[in-house]
């Protein structure tokens, strides 16, 4: 359990809220504890038929955070906090909903991959750095964005790892509707409210045969860059970009063959 982590049940909605704001909701390996448990709640509580994630009106989550990194990733994959998470939401039995306002960094957006319905802010930022952080894709990135996007838009946005907009996710084709930020929520809770009053069987079918033809692939590519990224932790790549972020200067990686 986690302060940082917020859940509440509503009308069959259960709302998991990232409430980190000092830290730009940067989530620890207690928060993906908290985060997989609520998973785990939805889908065993017949009442729950819906889940939504979101952070504030200015932040979704900076992703993972960078101070915990520095402990690496220990043991198998799926037994580690972010593993197990990962996990339980791809394998999810019931709808997901996300509402995303400000940054979505890292698994903040490759979480979203895994999603049923994504709504985001005019002012989201999503960005997956893992190379400019000496890591490698995560959450099934690998996998499911080239075939999504494209291998080479899917290239250029996990190697250069620039930021892009809430405009350019929706050209993508990985997020439903771009809002005003303060309406992101609102708009979110409205999809989870329609959702709740589906039937849950048929929802719960429709989900499952949405993500069958890549399931086998899926968790295949999440177990190989889970165990590619606990190696690139220990990289002295990752230490020099971890070690830049946290003396706020550029990494410089000329050194490196
Ligand atoms: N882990 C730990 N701390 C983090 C963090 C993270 N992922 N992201 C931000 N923070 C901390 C900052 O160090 C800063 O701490 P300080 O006040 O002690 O200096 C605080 O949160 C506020 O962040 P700041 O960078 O000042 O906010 P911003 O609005 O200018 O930028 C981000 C927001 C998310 C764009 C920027 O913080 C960022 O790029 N963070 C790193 C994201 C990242 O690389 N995540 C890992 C992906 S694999």
């Amino acid at each position: 359990m986690t302060d940082f982590i917020q859940t509440e049940i509503n009308n069959r909605i259960l709302t998991v809220r990232i409430n980190r704001p000092e830290r730009k909701n940067a989530l620890t390996h207690a928060m993906y504890t908290t985060l997989g448990d609520a998973i785990e709640q939805a889908d065993s509580d017949a009442d729950i038929r819906c889940v939504m994630f979101t952070g504030s009106d200015e932040c979704f989550t900076a992703g993972n955070d960078l101070s915990d990194f520095a402990s690496g990733l220990k043991g198998a994959f799926t037994e580690t906090p972010v593993g197990r998470f990962l996990f339980l939401l791809a394998n999810a039995a019931k709808p997901v909903v996300v509402a995303v306002n400000g940054p979505a960094v890292g698994i903040g957006t490759t979480m979203l991959l895994h999603c049923d319905m994504v709504f985001a802010g005019t002012n989201a930022r999503f960005q997956m750095p893992f190379a400019s952080l000496g890591l490698c894709p995560e959450g099934g990135s690998s996998l499911l964005l080239p075939s999504w996007i494209g291998r080479v838009r899917a290239a250029e946005l996990l190697m250069l790892g620039d930021a892009f907009s809430a405009d350019d996710a929706y050209r993508l084709g990985l997020i439903n509707r771009v809002c005003a930020p303060h309406e992101t929520e609102t708009t979110a809770i409205g999809a989870c409210q329609r959702l709740t009053m589906q039937p849950p069987a048929a929802i719960r079918a429709t989900k499952k045969l949405l993500s069958r033809p890549t399931h086998e692939e899926l968790t295949a590519t999440m177990l190989t860059e889970g165990e590619l990224f606990a190696d690139r932790l220990k990289s002295p790549e990752a230490a020099e970009a971890l070690g830049a972020f946290m003396q706020k200067r550029k990494p410089d990686f000329s050194r490196f063959k």
